[in-house]
């Protein structure tokens, strides 16, 4: 019976049943039958040109991996708990097609590196998906800005109106959150890109192995320089599960917006119906389900994060099984990253803008009470003294029902002889827009060329 296990020479007794489900990772590892059944073969080949297996026994378990692939891609594999995971259910169903030289293949190698290769591989791939959404993503809030240029919005600080800014311009700072989250993608895939085959189980190995030949194979420009860290880093994993969860943030941040600017109160964007769902009791309602699904989701992708680091964090080196519990989060977390990334590139392509509303509620709340400060700044006054005047044309405005460009000239003397006709024009929303030109402020040139430097990926 312990014999049915790869492992079962030194048992006596066979596993519990229970512990076998408990120890066991395939349900969720299976995942990785690609990743692992390539890093075989890479491995297979070294090994037969070393002269550590025979060239027949290469073929045989190359032509035998390939077998299990297709036969795992049309659905013709089954998996066994009882063989725990995928790198044993691939190594077990070898042997059982191919006999002696299917149980050569774990010569020079253990669970322990082939694990912390095949989880490399596969995020590997899934982070150059990720950052693909990404560049959509990118894409899309580029052409709402183009096309969307002339419209002005209120800017906010502590969400009460603050200056007149271009939506345009709104969007492009989303632009460069998710650059940054790009480039942290990118920086992961780095430090990922390295290749731990040939650690062993954590000392290395006895046989005169080609490690460089491995990663070669397998298109990793690096290998691992320390067998003990090769098998017990998950930095990687940790890097790509931060950079996700920033990156969730940013999403939750902009769903937050689209929530709230969808409201009745606001109305500034209509999200389209294909995001939204009604209410079974209110036949008015329209909810914005996406970007609030998208901002709950946020929680389990942080939560995700803070489960690898508190797996990591008492662990001596070098490998210990706590870290089987990497997959789940990291799986969970590529799902949920890849899937809030697609739903949003489409919304963001069909949102649909209500300029008239955002261009109302510029002008309100007092917006270009900063601009007036500026100008009597131009007219020689100091800033702190500026503030205080327009301050009280503020009062003023609040206490008699009025607003700054409704004010007369005569009235606008009254707080500062500085004053004069051209106060008017100085205030308007376009002024005040454009008047903002240095390099990131929201004037429309300056805006046009951060478009186009986006556009160009610098
Ligand atoms: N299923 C294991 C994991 O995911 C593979 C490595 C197991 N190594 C070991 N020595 N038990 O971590």
């Amino acid at each position: 019976m312990p014999k049915q296990k790869l492992w079962g020479g030194r048992f006596t007794q066979p596993t519990d049943k229970f512990v076998e489900e408990f120890t066991a990772s395939i349900d969720f590892d299976k995942r990785l039958y690609h990743q692992d059944i390539r890093g075989s073969i890479a491995h297979a080949r070294m090994l037969g040109k070393q002269g550590i297996i025979s060239m027949d026994d290469m073929e045989s378990i190359v032509h035998g991996l390939q077998e299990i692939l297709r036969q795992i891609e049309a659905g013709q594999f089954t998996f066994s708990v009882a063989l725990e995971d995928i790198h044993m259910n691939i190594e077990s169903r070898l042997s059982d097609k191919i006999g002696e030289a299917g149980k050569r293949l774990h010569t020079g190698r253990s669970r322990n590196d082939q694990v912390a290769l095949d989880i490399r591989l596969y995020l590997r791939d899934e982070i150059v998906e990720i950052s693909a959404y990404l560049d959509l993503l990118i894409d899309a809030l580029i052409e709402q800005a183009e096309k969307n240029i002339q419209v002005i919005m209120p800017g906010y600080t502590h969400l009460q109106t603050a200056q007149p800014i271009l939506f345009s311009h709104h969007l492009m700072a989303y632009v460069e959150m998710f650059r940054r989250d790009r480039g942290r993608m990118e920086d992961c895939l780095k430090r990922m890109n390295v290749s731990p085959l040939g650690a062993g189980a954590l000392a290395g190995t006895t046989f005169p192995i080609d490690r460089e030949h491995v990663a070669e194979q397998l298109d990793f420009p690096d290998t691992t320089r320390n067998s003990l860290d090769s098998v017990s880093d998950r930095d990687f994993a940790l890097e790509f599960l931060a950079g996700s969860s920033i990156l969730m943030m940013h999403l939750s941040r902009f769903s937050e917006e689209l929530i709230l600017w969808s409201t009745s109160e606001f109305k500034f964007i209509e999200l389209s119906d294909g995001f939204c769902t009604g209410s079974s009791i209110m036949p008015q309602k329209k909810n914005p389900d996406v970007p609030e699904l998208v901002r709950g989701k946020t929680g389990r992708v942080y939560g995700n994060l803070m489960a690898l680091l508190t797996v990591m964090k008492g662990l001596p080196l070098a490998y210990n099984k706590d870290m089987q519990e990497d997959k789940e989060p990291l799986f969970d977390t590529i799902d949920t990253v890849k899937g809030s990334l697609k739903i949003f590139v489409d919304m963001i392509r069909e949102l649909r803008v209500n300029a008239e509303r955002m261009l109302a509620a510029a002008g309100g709340g007092y917006s270009t009470a900063t601009d007036v400060a500026d100008y009597l700044v131009r007219k020689g006054m100091p800033f702190r003294d500026a503030h205080e005047v327009v301050g009280k044309c503020v009062a003023y405005c609040v206490s008699s029902g009025k607003d700054l460009p409704g004010l007369t000239l005569e009235e606008w003397r009254s707080f500062s002889s500085r004053f004069d006709e051209d106060i008017a024009d100085s205030i308007t929303l376009e002024a005040s827009v454009n008047a903002r030109s240095a390099t990131g402020g929201t004037a429309r040139e300056r805006v046009l060329a951060e478009i186009c430097r986006a556009k160009e990926g610098r």
